[in-house]
Order: C-alpha cells, then structure tokens, then sequence
C-alpha cells in the first residue's frame, strides 16, 4: 500500500550508509577518546575492533533490512513471526529518538560555532571556555540551534530516499572528505605537527588496558551507528542485487578513515600550542580548538578565518548526515506501520525530537539541578541509557538473531545475493560462527565493563 523508495545508485548507497555512520562520533568523539586513552595504542585497538567485529555486525544488520525491504520492526516480525524478537526492533527506535535528542544539541553548538566562525566573532573569543559555557547554560539560543537542525534534517527526510538522504548525501559527503583534506594539509604544517602525528602513530603499548580496549570496541560500536536498527533501515533500500558484504566493508572503511583524518587535524593543531593537553575531553573541539586557531593564526588572521570557519562546517554536514539516519528508522515505521504519509510520519518525528531535544539542551542551563536519573539530567542521562544499556543489550540480541535464529539458507541467500556472486562457503560459515560467538561475548564484555563491575 505504501510506495516503497529505494537508492537508486551503488555510489549512493554507500555515501548515504557511509553518511550515516560519519559523524560527531568520528570528529568530536574520536579524538577525545583517543586524547584520554593515550593516542595510538588505543587507534591500533580501535581498528582491530572496526574491522573484526565492525564489518560482521554492519553485515548482520544490513541482511535483517535487506531481506525484508521493511522497517525495523516489521522486518523481526516478518522474519520470526509470533515471537519477540520484534521487541528489539522497538527497543532501537527508542535508542534511536533518545540519541537523536541529545545528539542534535552537540549538532546545535556545531552550527553555532560554524554561524560565528563565519562572522568573525569566534576570532575575537579570548577566553574560549567562558564563551563555550555561557552559551551553552544559556536559555534560548542552544535551543533555537538544535531545533534549527532537527528542522533541516526534517526537509531532507520529507523528501524521500532518492530525492531526500541519497541526493543530499552525495552532495554533502564528497564535500566533507575535501574539507578534511584541506584541514589535514593545514594542521600537518602547524608548527608542533611532528608531536601530533608522533602522538597518532607511535604506539605505547604500556598504555593498553583492559578499560582501553572496551573504550575501543564502544567507540566502534557508537561510530558505525550499529546494533539499533538504522542501518537496518538504510538496508530496506537497498536492491537486491547490492553485495552487503563489499558495502559494509567500504562503509567501515569510509568510517575508519574519516576518524583517523580528524585526529590528524587535530593532534597535530593541539601539540601546537604550549600547555593545550590531548585529553582535555569533551571539550577539546569546543574550548580547546578556538583556542589554537586563535593562538597559532594571530599572525595570519584569514588563514584563522578560514581554518575555524571549515572546521565547523565540516562538523555541521558529518552531523546533519547522521541525524538524517536516525530520523528515517522511526519515519520509514510510523510511515509504514500506520499508513500515514511520509510528510505526516516525519513530522511525528520531528515533533518528538524537538521535545526532548529541547529538554536536553536546558538540562546545561535552567535545568542544570534537574537530576532525577540516577543524579543525572535529561542529556547525561539519554546519553547513559543508550550507549551503556540499549545498544549493547540490542548488538548481542542482533548478533543471536541473524546466527541462530535465521535460517542459514537465509543468511546464504544474502550474502551471496541469491547464489549469484561467488563468496565461498567457509566466509559464510566463520560470518555465522563470528556472530554465534565471537561477537556477543565481545560485547558482552564491553557491557559489563561499562556497568563498572570489573572496575
Ligand atoms: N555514527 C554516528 C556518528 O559517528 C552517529 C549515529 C548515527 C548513530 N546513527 C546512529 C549512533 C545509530 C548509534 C546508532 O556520529
């Protein structure tokens, strides 16, 4: 009854998936993570984790869509009829909504600063801290930000798949890979790069703990946008002739790439300025960075200009694709679950994320004392429920359900496109067997760390 979209472009799919994983998690949570956990020790675990369980799992997801070319929860319900797996399927859009509330106030302060970089009032900034808190405790302006955004990713969704994510995404993501270039080139020739690219490519291997590591596999998990359902959904779009396997590997490596490129802007711009430190967490690309484009650009304010004004950019369109792929996995189930149209079922969307968006964005300000969860507030808490409980309960279940419960005719079928491409019979079954064992011991590791038991 509902016209069904699809990519209309192999290019397309990819970008679009690739949009899809690229994002805050790669430019702003990539580096702090790497900075706090000792640089590149933590990038070798990193990879290790991208590419053992990261192009597995991304598989996994993308034949659950793939072979029902429904929403999520449908697609549980099509594939294991009258059982609960579809419970899994809610429970990811849940996830999804509640990290598209928080995740669009952190996109909000992208689009603020990239708005005064262009206006030059990010290079009179002399105390960044000051200017990044009291705009984000502030009432009203962070708010009108997040909205402004979940507004845009709104008119990308009403669009529709080929018109809406593909067209965007193929517009949005080659721009952002020559921003990085550009910004790379700039940061390598900053003067204390050597430092920077020493504290990427250097490991210490003295500094890998069993907390390194599980920070490793969760920030793998976090940038692929795995294990909820969203890629699930991306994968409903795909044609039946798209090898899944070759897309997930291109998408993590599109993924792995733009991470290691943010922190070559990043590292090497932070080692230039004396007593700016690696790991100065969350803040790092909102306190730390004006900073140094202040400091290291004094002579040579246009460069500055330029240099601050992409960087924020470039944050701004890796976001924008992102939230884009939160907000089509419960559009593409209100849409389809109900019969409305796409324009009503997004709206839905929309209109529920700027609630909770905008309750996000006071717990820094008037509900900064708000704290019912557990001492936390609404965007501390969003954050915790889903990255330490939703999303690694939901990657175990997806990894036992396309293992065990799937047929293995199934996962065959799709793999190998119905027989039609040649994947040998022993990478089906090592995927199977990856995904029976390997990787939900894995991240149940990741799980019971994060809940601080072996701490
Ligand atoms: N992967 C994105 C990033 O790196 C964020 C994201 C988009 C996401 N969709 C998701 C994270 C689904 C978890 C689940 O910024």
């Amino acid at each position: 009854m509902t016209e069904r979209g699809s990519f209309a472009s192999k290019i397309g799919i990819i970008l679009a998936t690739a949009g899809s994983a690229v994002g805050l998690g790669n430019i702003w949570r990539f580096p702090v993570e790497t900075g706090t956990n000792g640089g590149a020790a933590f990038i070798i675990i990193y990879l290790a984790c991208v590419l053992i369980l990261g192009i597995p799992m991304m598989t996994a997801e993308f034949i659950i869509g793939r072979r029902t070319h429904t929403n999520i929860a449908t697609a549980y319900k099509q594939l294991a009829p009258g059982e609960p797996w579809f419970l899994t399927g809610y429970a990811g859009m849940l996830c999804v909504t509640l990290i598209l509330s928080y995740y669009s106030v952190v996109a909000g302060w992208t689009l603020k600063y990239a708005m005064s970089s262009a206006l030059t009032e990010m290079s009179a900034v002399s105390d960044t801290a000051a200017f990044f808190n009291d705009f984000a405790s502030s009432t009203w302006a962070p708010m009108c930000y997040s909205v402004v955004f979940l507004v845009i990713t709104h008119l990308i969704i009403e669009r529709g798949i080929e018109r809406g994510i593909e067209s965007f995404s193929k517009v949005l993501m080659p721009i952002l890979l020559v921003i990085m270039i550009v910004l790379v080139a700039g940061a390598l020739s900053m003067p204390g790069a050597k430092t920077g690219v020493e504290f990427l490519l250097k490991p210490d291997f003295g500094k890998i703990t069993g907390d390194v590591v599980l920070s490793a596999l969760g920030q793998a998990f976090f940038s692929l946008s795995l294990a909820i359902g969203c890629l699930s959904t991306y994968a409903s779009y795909f044609k039946n002739d798209v090898n899944l396997g070759q897309t997930a590997a291109s998408v993590v490596g599109l993924d792995t790439s733009v991470a290691i490129l943010s922190g070559f802007i990043i590292f090497p711009a932070v080692f230039s300025v004396a007593g700016a430190s690696p790991d100065a967490g969350p803040g790092l690309v909102f306190i730390t960075l004006p900073n140094i484009f202040n400091n290291v650009f004094s002579g040579m304010p246009a460069l500055g200009y330029v240099f601050s004004l992409l960087f924020y950019v470039l944050l701004v369109l890796a976001a924008l694709t992102s939230t884009i792929s939160m907000h089509e996995e419960v559009t593409a189930f209100v849409h389809e679950r109900y019969q409305v149209n796409r324009l009503r079922a997004a709206s839905v969307m929309t209109v529920i994320s700027i609630v909770l968006s905008v309750l996000c964005c006071l717990s820094f300000g008037p509900l900064k004392d708000f704290t019912p969860f557990f001492g936390m507030g609404f965007f501390d808490f969003f954050n915790y429920v889903t990255a330490k409980f939703i999303m690694p309960i939901s990657g175990i279940i997806l990894c036992l359900f396309v293992g065990w419960r799937l047929k293995r005719q199934v996962v065959v079928e799709e793999l190998t496109n119905r027989g039609s491409l040649h994947i040998p019979a022993w990478v089906c079954s090592l995927f199977i067997f990856f995904l029976r064992w390997m990787a939900p011991i894995a991240i149940g590791l990741i799980f019971v760390n994060e809940l601080g038991i072996w701490k």
